[in-house]
């Protein structure tokens, strides 16, 4: 089998981050806030934190803020709670969440009154954003300023018959949705509403033979579902229910050898967010070398450690 071609892969994300022309800058420009995520976290878990200007970063990140608290995917975009979770988290992985004005940040604001967020001022809801809401503020250590019981019943509302969830109630169960849901359940401790053996039997029905893993059922398999499925399983306790092995072949089938990164499915092109998640779905499958991702806020164990038990 392959090995994971570390290098190569931190060449390719300092790569993009430097050039850019490239084709993957360009089309990433007004959603390089998540880019930054995904690149840096990835060059976290490969530990190669240390090739990067966290100056340069931070004060990047601090000139997409807006006056209304949120931010935006670059300078002169728009905010939205998409953009402002990969803030909150690549200034977590660097330490540096005391740069915050937390009182401006205002996710509170973005909560409905059936305990649903919206992912800006205008107004879309998605579970999606309620994980978001909830994984934020508890980095930040401050749930207690959303109506958590209304947002836990909300989530919940979004269940189906299958186990699985979907981005309003009624909506299909998707394995990104479920990661987001099952995720704020676990981050606001309601893992107990989940019945985890129907759950983990959809989720682990998402095993193609290839190995890799599809996000609905008829679906081509794709390596950012390592990430989605995987944590999903992780955090209800039903990972042993898939074959580990044949999903580390999957993915490691899915790198660029020679130029490094990434791509969805063998033989694809490379980008940066499958380069993310599957570096991420290696460390859930304690891949050799790799270190340890969280499954509820996606950001290193030890990052994590550092934000609850070292003040
Ligand atoms: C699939 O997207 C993934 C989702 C719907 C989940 C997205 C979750 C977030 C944005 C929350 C933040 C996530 C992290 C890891 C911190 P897709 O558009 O690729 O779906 P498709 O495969 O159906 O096209
Ligand atoms: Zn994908």
């Amino acid at each position: 089998m392959a090995e994971l071609a570390v290098d190569k892969h931190v060449k390719y994300i300092l790569a993009v981050e430097k050039n850019k022309d490239s084709f993957e800058s360009v089309v990433m420009d007004h959603l390089r806030m998540n880019g930054a995520y995904w690149g840096l976290t990835a060059l976290d878990l490969l530990g190669k934190l240390d090739s990067v200007n966290v100056d340069e970063v931070i004060s990047w990140i601090l000139k997409c803020q807006h006056e209304s608290g949120g931010f935006s995917g670059n300078i002169g975009h728009d905010p939205h709670i998409l953009y402002t979770l990969s803030a909150v988290q690549v200034l977590a992985l660097f330490n540096k969440l005391d740069v915050l004005d937390i009182d401006k940040l205002d996710i509170t604001g973005l909560q409905n009154e059936d305990g649903s967020f919206s992912g800006d001022m205008w107004g879309e809801v998605d579970t999606r954003f309620s994980y978001i809401a909830i994984c934020c503020l508890s980095i930040l250590c401050c749930l207690d300023k959303i109506n958590v019981e209304k947002a836990v019943s909300y989530i919940l509302s979004c269940k189906n018959l299958d186990g699985g969830f979907g981005c309003t109630p009624g909506g299909e169960s998707h394995a990104g949705q479920i990661f987001c849901c099952v995720g704020a359940l676990a981050l606001t401790g309601s893992l107990h509403y989940v019945d985890k053996d129907l759950l983990g039997w959809w989720l682990c029905e998402r095993q193609v033979k290839s190995g890799g893993l599809n996000g609905r059922p008829e679906k081509l398999p794709d390596v950012c579902y390592s990430w989605w499925v995987l944590s999903s399983l992780i955090m209800i306790d039903r990972v042993h229910w898939i074959d580990k092995e044949k999903l580390v072949k999957f993915i490691l089938d899915c790198q660029d050898v020679e130029n490094g990164g990434i791509s969805d499915r063998p033989d694809d092109a490379v980008d940066v967010y499958h380069t993310y998640f599957g570096v991420a779905g290696l460390s859930l499958l304690n891949y050799p070398g790799l270190k340890a991702i969280d499954p509820a806020y996606a950001l290193p164990v030890d990052v994590v450690n550092r934000i609850f038990f070292s003040g």
